[in-house]
């Protein structure tokens, strides 16, 4: 890292959600579209893009597609690796309550878990 590089607020958690994709698999663009306008939402609402906020910022993302391209929108949330299946917009609002503010996964909407293995070593 540079001298100059700009220090970002620390990231709590970074949801990844398959809503829109190109080639329509995993669901109806309308489906997709409304989950994702309500994780917009929900994070906006409980604060987290609070750059104040002691366990860090939640980043959010819409990707194009995370590979299991059946059942979705699908919602991945890193650090931990935990994905959702069928993440409809009336799920997105005890997903981010529970996992991200309460750090309880809902497990009976968990598709798999894959964490990251690092190999990288870590620079100080
Ligand atoms: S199209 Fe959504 S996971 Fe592939």
């Amino acid at each position: 890292m540079s001298e100059s590089a700009i220090v970002q607020p620390q990231i709590s958690h970074h949801l990844l959600l398959c809503a829109t994709p190109t080639k329509v698999k995993c669901c109806d663009p309308s489906t997709g579209i409304a989950s994702w306008n309500e994780l917009k939402r929900v994070i906006r609402e409980l604060g987290l893009e609070n750059t104040k906020r002691p366990e860090g910022i939640v980043l959010r993302s819409k990707v194009d597609c995370l590979r299991v391209c059946e059942r979705g929108p699908i919602l991945v949330v890193w650090p931990d690796g935990i994905w959702y299946t069928e993440v409809t917009a009336d799920k997105i609002k005890p997903i981010v309550q529970q996992h991200i503010v309460q750090q309880q996964p809902i497990q009976k909407w968990i598709h798999k878990t894959t964490p990251f293995k690092t190999n990288s070593p870590v620079i100080e």
